[in-house]
């Protein structure tokens, strides 16, 4: 076998396919832990390169492409994969002038198959699901997770249940995850209690969990970092920029560049800077103290992919800003939304939350901390139609405490030429 599962403080093991989320000894989070010295052996840049563009399934899926790094003894034929990944690298010439570097990259993760970063590790969850032959898988989301759940699930013929939030979902998520069929339960809780709540119902009914607390998923997530290296010709950026909610993402981008490196497929480690709302904190208020303490807070952001108090991967994204020589800054909703609006204009576009690496890298670059000739990958969680009220607000002017920087108004005209000609004579040309 070349994984077991590894718990990240004791290092007890269990077998992968134990049903687990925490150690049954210390309670601590679980690593899906490969053997490395056995890959190390096989595994080289051109295993991946020669996958490159091929049709065949698993491995034209940019999750699967790197199946010896995401779940090597797994029998292919268990894989559900809609496939995923394969997003694409942008250069951005006028948002790193923006932001004040010369190269910046964004690889946005909103083109994957249900528009949002989730579906890669949901194919590493739901194929686990089948593995351990699980009938039923829930979560509990901000939105976007419910809408990977719910199409993965029923694309596995899996029953698929998500648990929400009564208010603050982004409708495109929630239509997601009605439309896909999923079990949807608005509950009078945010996120943090109803991830509480899906865990102890999970144990109740024997449904199996898959938040990001499943080590599973933080596996395919991990391929978001393995493709952008890939991409960039195996060069390794100087930073890597990611917004932090329930800091999975940015915790399985730790693990995943660690593994690049001791398989000696990078030869250095990148920088990691992990970005969170002002009003959903936690991560950065810990940073702030040398992460000696931890202290949940009371979420409010406007981007509320990320509106989470009490992130249930904590320790490991702890262990990933030790691993990277990482940061961890925070952004207003204002810098959130105005960054949005830019990345949106340059015809890029995302969701807001998404919005926290271009924020986040302008602030970096104006603390001093990221150098104008480093070049940066920012990652792009979400796609702009996730959450078309906060886009649209943001314009008309109607978002609470936000005063557009880069408003597009919306022009009403009388149905006749005259009127039309005299908005279209008094557009001013605009630079962005
Ligand atoms: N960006 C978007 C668009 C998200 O949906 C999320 C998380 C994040 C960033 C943060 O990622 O949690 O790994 O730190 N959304 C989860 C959800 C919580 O339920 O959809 P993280």
């Amino acid at each position: 076998m070349y994984s077991q599962l590894q718990c990240m403080d004791c290092g007890q093991q269990y077998p992968i396919d134990t049903v687990i989320y925490n150690c049954r000894a210390c309670g601590g989070l679980l690593d899906v832990q490969h053997d490395l010295n056995t890959l190390r052996k096989t595994v080289t840049r051109d295993t991946f390169d020669q996958r490159l563009g091929t049709l065949e399934a698993p491995y034209n899926s940019g999750v699967w492409r790197y199946k010896e790094l995401v779940y090597p003894d797994l029998d292919r034929s268990r894989i559900v994969s809609r496939p995923e990944g394969n997003t694409n690298l942008y250069r951005s010439p006028k948002l790193g002038q923006w932001a004040g570097v010369e190269n910046l990259y964004l690889k946005h993760e909103g083109e994957n198959p249900t528009g949002s970063f989730k579906d890669r590790g949901m194919t590493g969850g739901v194929t686990q699901a089948n593995v351990l032959g699980m009938k039923r898988v829930a979560c509990a989301s901000t939105g976007n997770t419910s809408a990977s759940l719910a199409a993965y699930a029923t694309f596995g013929d899996l029953e698929g249940i998500v648990f929400f939030q009564d208010k603050h979902v982004a409708l495109g998520k929630l239509a997601q995850a009605v439309a896909y069929g999923a079990t949807c339960i608005q509950i009078a809780a945010d996120f943090d209690r109803n991830l509480e709540l899906v865990r102890e119902v999970a144990s109740r009914l024997g449904i199996y969990v898959l938040n990001s607390i499943n080590p599973f998923r933080l596996e395919g997530q991990k391929t978001i970092i393995f493709e952008l290296i890939q991409q960039l010709r195996w060069q390794v950026p100087d930073w890597i920029v990611c917004p932090g909610g329930n800091l999975g993402n940015s915790s399985s981008f730790g693990k995943a560049l660690c593994e690049l490196h001791q398989l000696g497929l990078i030869d250095r480690m990148p920088r990691l800077a992990i970005i969170q709302a002002e009003g959903a904190n936690p991560l950065y208020r810990g940073y702030q103290r040398g992460f000696t303490e931890f202290e949940p807070v009371r979420a409010h952001t406007v981007a509320t992919a990320i509106k989470i108090g009490n992130p249930v991967n904590y320790a490991k994204a702890v262990r990933t800003v030790r691993w990277t020589n990482g940061v961890v800054e925070e952004v207003s909703d204002q810098e959130i939304m105005d960054a949005k609006a830019l990345i949106d204009r340059n015809g890029i576009g995302c969701e807001p939350a998404s919005a926290c690496s271009l924020a986040g890298t302008r602030k970096l670059v104006q603390t001093g901390v990221i150098k104008p000739h480093e070049t940066i990958v920012g990652i792009l969680t979400g796609h702009i139609l996730k959450d078309p009220d906060a886009t649209i607000a943001y314009h008309d002017g109607t978002l609470a405490d936000i005063k557009a920087a880069y408003p597009n108004n919306l022009h009403r005209a009388e149905p006749s030429a005259e009127a039309i000609s005299q908005i279209l004579a008094s557009e001013p040309l605009t630079e962005t």
